[in-house]
């Protein structure tokens, strides 16, 4: 871990550093946690040079770098992803009531005819990117509109910011007020040539985006396919099984597939890099395709209790015969939060009425290097360790009154990242560094 990068270190950060290398769902917390009370992290290039104890690195760096120390209340962690957000949802937050299918009419395909405005678009891009440096989130997969527009804004934000986010064009040819509809070819068109604008220009990722089964046609899914076998290093992102009536829909549209995944499976939408929002209802049988085609879930528990969808049970989607990659989303607007300490809370409890409980170490390691696995880039970014990239997030351990309270009794590091899940949301966010960038600082 001393090992110092190649790279020369341009700048570093001292306090209490948390990070993962492996998976506590797998193994004991200890063998896989590390959390080092007085640690360095430098950087150089965009990417870690250096992490390990303080008085080990300090020797190493050169004499003239310039080290922020945080000091001993603070936690220096790998930045948070959120593997499933809609980012034009968020002037619709909070949206009084009803379940899903109502939800969506009723609000938010209305806010969604706006983003042709790409004026506006760009306007709440800005403030969504802030939003997610504000509460550490330094990656996301992120639902854009109909509109390529709304694409282009997020996308050349997220750029001149320096942050590593996928997103794409939502594909949508039915079901849905004519003013959001494309066709099946003008999807693949408009998808492709936003692929080819965007994908792999610095650290944008494309998602192509159909957005659930019911709003588009075979012919629109088969497209879908086809873009992904030309560009197959893109991501693919859509929902699946969130709501019951959702779920009869699709049986009533598709009644000649098995089931909800084996639609999206037989247009060659289950593969490595597919990220599927909320699972909750997935059968046995679909987690298991979901396994062997290298699938991934996104967890959205503040989602799934504000339409009262349901509880996912990651325990049994992560179920070590089978194990489906399972990341973690706020998945705003039906998300009711942009904070990950927020949404480990509702996580949490979501377990709870699964009856396991989320111990702090696989909370922490969901929002960084799980979901940084469940989407295939967890040799970029999610983890604390010489070259990877230099996202990270700085928590303030006694972020309100009651924490600062509450922190002087608990006894070790478990409890503190307990207490801070449960307890904590934006305020305990002290700096998000994209790239070694200070992007944002509190205050
Ligand atoms: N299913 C299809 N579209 C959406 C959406 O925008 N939000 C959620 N939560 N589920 C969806
Ligand atoms: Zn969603």
């Amino acid at each position: 871990m001393n090992v110092p990068h190649t790279v020369k270190p341009e700048g570093a950060i001292r306090g209490p550093v948390l990070t993962f290398t492996g998976d506590p769902f797998k193994q004991a917390p200890d063998e896989v946690m590390v959390y080092e009370p007085d640690g360095i992290v430098a950087f150089g290039g965009g990417k870690i040079t250096h992490f390990g104890p303080a008085e080990v690195i300090e020797k190493q760096l050169p004499p003239d770098i310039e080290i922020t120390n945080y000091g001993p209340d603070s936690l220096i962690s790998a930045g948070f992803l959120d593997s499933h957000v809609h980012f034009p949802q968020t002037p619709m937050i909070g949206a009084f009531g009803e379940q899903l299918l109502d939800w969506l009419n009723t609000y938010t395909f209305p806010m969604e005819r706006r983003y042709a405005d790409k004026t506006f678009a760009s306007a709440v891009a800005k403030m969504f990117l802030n939003e997610c440096l504000k509460n550490g989130i330094t990656t996301s997969c992120v639902y854009c509109t109909v509109y390529p527009q709304s694409v282009d804004a997020l996308f050349e934000e997220a750029d001149r910011l320096g942050m590593r986010i996928a997103g794409g064009k939502v594909m949508m040819d039915r079901n849905a007020p004519d003013y959001l509809l494309d066709t099946a070819q003008t999807s693949y068109e408009e998808s492709k040539v936003l692929i080819e604008k965007w994908h792999g220009h610095n650290r944008i990722m494309y998602a192509i985006t159909p957005r659930f089964a019911p709003t588009s046609s075979p012919e629109q899914l088969a497209v879908a396919g086809a873009l992904w076998d030309e560009y197959p290093d893109c991501y693919m992102q859509t929902h699946i099984a969130e709501n019951l009536e959702e779920i009869e829909w699709v049986k009533s549209l598709f009644p000649e597939r098995k089931g909800y995944l084996d639609v999206y499976d037989h247009y060659g939408l289950c593969r490595p890099r597919a990220v599927f929002g909320h699972g909750i209802h997935l059968t046995e049988d679909e987690l298991c395709t979901m396994h062997q085609t290298g699938s991934a879930i996104a967890h959205c528990p503040t989602s799934n209790f504000f339409l009262g969808s349901g509880f996912f049970n990651a325990r049994r989607a992560m179920q070590e015969e089978r194990p489906v990659r399972v990341g973690i989303g706020t998945d705003l607007g039906a998300g009711t939060s942009f904070s990950m300490l927020t949404t480990l809370n509702e996580a949490y409890k979501a377990a709870q009425l699964n009856d396991y409980a989320l111990t702090a170490a696989q909370a922490y390691y969901m929002a960084t290097r799980g979901t940084a696995q469940a989407m295939y880039i967890d040799d970029k970014v999610g983890s604390i360790a010489p070259g990877m990239e230099a996202d990270i997030v700085v928590l303030d351990m006694k972020s309100t009154p009651i924490i600062d309270y509450r922190m002087q009794f608990v006894k070790d590091i478990h409890e503190a990242l307990f207490v801070q899940m449960t307890l904590g949301d934006d305020r305990a966010i002290q700096a998000t560094y994209i790239a070694g960038i200070k992007r944002y600082s509190r205050g």
